[in-house]
């Protein structure tokens, strides 16, 4: 959501700030702009649309000179995407300039008390407010431009990562956050450096990088150190400059026509990193650290409450039904928006594990922090290492999927199964709820899941074929149970996210309590009907749709022949242990949905009005 490319140092600015906006295109957006200074004068351009119109418009108004800037990726909350809505923005002097992540929410009674001082205002955004109170707290109290944003921010209520630049003092930034990453690059000897919503858009440049904490602002003047203080006590903070293990590599496509089919097939190798020196299968161990340190919690918590949103939220489903029937522990999956405003009863005997590939999903985070306050003991599952959920977590496990740039999650899904899977089977294993031989039997299951997403791969080409003849269809109905329960609703997420077609996803047997109506020759339906779990009630599902004239996509284990007899398409999934079937009937669900919204000619990575992570409520 809303990103933030920007440099100030020896080199032409402007093409690291197109490319770095380029590269956090897959955060979505709907409008772009950018500043650049030069020979004393801010340059500023912007319009709706995507970062090439941005390209064009640049093209037709300024020379593209500078070796200071900063751009901004928008996704609209306070006023329409529109070019005066997108960011930057001036300040009434227009000598002070921003660009913003973030919803400033008390920004209207601001506005009206700045108005009354003779302000003008040309945009509907917070942000144009936010830029203005800095002016106005800069000349009244006559300080300079950190101490103003310090003392506009600590009059604010909301979120942020702003970038800001003073045109009168030409060789600085200053930058801030609260609930929206900031990630600072340091060029060698602090002769250049870059500020972004994360370190891809200067990877190529420096590894060396700071993330600012929630509540901190840095100054970033050319030349010196960068100066870190919380923007509430104002005491200096001595940051941490981590080393960046991201390379380039992994944030292109590779030969692939999109993030989203190279992050499908890269699920082999990124299930295998989820384990890799984490589950020793000869010596029968998985080690943990986030768990091995807090055994004792897990084995006595009370029950586990899972926070999540979206697909993430998916895959705590399915942890529910890994952690109850493996480590038998009672288990909650929750939205985190639903359960961070309900009032929740929980304990210092509550676990609650937090589940996001991005680490900055809002609601999830105010989630935790409202569990925390509780007593509770968080547990966070992130794949961004070093993301906001991550650090606010007591203890965690990263998935070390590597970047997941398309909108639609899918390596993040598998990883995070694989990750709780590993989680439910040690903690069977302590309590002695699962046996030393069904623990072993899964173990050895589990190493050969990445060969068998690989043979799922490989019959892309089917799946498309099935993806061609239903493309044109208006509603899609999904159905599993027990493990595969929550497979489906993926699926269904999956197909409406990127195609827009309308899709949901249901328990198999609640089909007779509803959905069936909506049955008839033009509704297709993908019923994963393992042959383990419930398999005979769920061929009974099957019989029903036929007679309902339902087209029947069926997702069967290999050698299936009741349903072969039935269903108008088979794909089938090799053998495994039912609890493990996730990670494997997910995956033609993904290309089923990926190759449907790329035969409508959708924008399969950035579609519309979806941001890959969800910074604001
Ligand atoms: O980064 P998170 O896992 O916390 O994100 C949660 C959801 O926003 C995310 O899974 C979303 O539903 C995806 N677009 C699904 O493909």
């Amino acid at each position: 959501m809303c990103g933030i490319a920007g440099y100030i140092g020896y080199r032409d600015a402007y093409p690291i700030i197109i490319n770095g906006l380029k590269r956090l295109e897959y955060r979505g957006y709907d409008s772009a702009g950018l500043i650049l200074y030069d020979k004393e004068t801010i340059k500023l351009v912007k319009t709706k649309g995507k970062v090439s119109d941005l390209e064009e418009k640049i093209s037709d108004e300024i020379s593209v000179s500078g070796k200071i800037g900063f751009g901004h990726t928008r996704w609209a909350t306070h006023g329409v995407p529109n070019d005066v809505n997108s960011h930057p923005h001036y300040s009434e002097s227009e000598n002070l300039v921003i660009i913003h992540n973030g919803i400033i929410e008390n920004y209207d009674t601001i506005k009206q008390v700045l108005i009354k001082r003779g302000y003008t205002f040309k945009s509907d955004t917070d942000t144009e407010v936010l830029i203005n109170l800095i002016e106005e707290i800069k000349n009244k109290e006559n300080v300079k431009l950190g101490k103003a944003v310090q003392l506009a921010l600590n009059e604010v209520v909301g979120a942020y990562a702003i970038t800001v630049f003073d045109k009168t003092k030409p060789d600085e930034f200053v930058v801030a956050r609260l609930g929206s990453p900031i990630a600072i690059g340091i060029g060698k000897d602090n002769k250049e450096f870059f500020v972004a919503s994360d370190a891809s858009p200067f990877i190529e440049y420096t590894k060396n990088a700071i993330y600012l904490e929630d509540g901190e602002m840095a100054i970033i003047k050319i030349g010196r150190e960068v100066r870190v203080r919380n923007i509430k006590s104002d005491s200096l903070v001595n940051p941490d400059v981590l080393e960046l293990k991201l390379s380039l590599e992994q944030i292109e496509k590779g030969g692939y026509d999109h993030f989203m089919l190279k992050e499908i097939y890269e699920q082999p190798k990124a299930i295998t990193d989820t384990y890799r020196g984490r589950m020793l299968v000869n010596e029968g161990l998985i080690k943990m650290a986030g768990i091995d340190d807090n055994l004792q919690k897990f084995t006595t918590a009370n029950r586990i409450i899972i926070v999540a949103c979206g697909t993430s939220w998916h895959a705590g489903l399915v942890a529910e039904y890994l952690f109850e029937d493996i480590a038998r522990i009672p288990v909650e999956v929750e939205y985190g928006s639903e359960f961070r405003y309900r009032n929740p009863i929980i304990t210092d005997k509550d676990i609650v594990i937090a589940i996001s590939q991005s680490g900055e999903t809002a609601d999830t985070l105010a989630a935790i922090k409202m569990a925390k306050e509780k007593g509770a003991f968080v547990f966070g599952v992130c794949n961004v290492v070093g993301s906001s959920i991550a650090r606010e977590s007591d203890a965690g496990a990263y998935t070390h999927a590597g970047p997941e740039i398309g909108v639609a999650s899918t390596k993040a899904f598998t990883t995070q199964i694989t990750v709780l899977t590993l989680i439910a089977l040690k903690l069977g294993l302590a309590k002695g709820s699962i046996s030393k031989s069904a623990y072993h039997t899964y173990l050895q299951e589990m190493e050969l899941i990445p060969k068998k997403v690989e043979s799922l791969l490989a019959i892309n080409d089917k799946v498309e074929k099935i993806g061609s003849i239903y493309k044109n269809a208006t509603n899609f109905l999904y159905l599993g149970r027990g493990f595969n329960f929550p497979v489906a609703l993926e699926g269904a997420l999956k197909l409406k996210e990127i195609s827009y077609i309308h899709a949901e996803g249901y328990p198999a047997a609640e089909m007779k309590h509803g959905p069936i109506a909506l049955i008839d020759e033009n509704m297709p339906i993908v019923v994963i009907a393992t042959n383990k779990g419930h398999y005979e009630k769920v061929v009974s599902n099957i019989q029903e749709i036929k007679s309902r004239n339902g087209k029947i996509i069926a997702v069967v284990t290999e050698g299936d022949t009741t349903v072969k007899g039935i269903a108008d398409h088979i794909i089938e999934i090799p053998e495994t242990e039912e609890a493990l079937t996730p990670l494997l009937t997910t995956i033609p669900l993904q290309l089923l949905s990926y190759h449907i919204a790329v035969m409508l000619g959708k924008n399969v990575d950035q579609p519309r009005n979806l941001a890959k992570s969800v910074t604001v409520e």
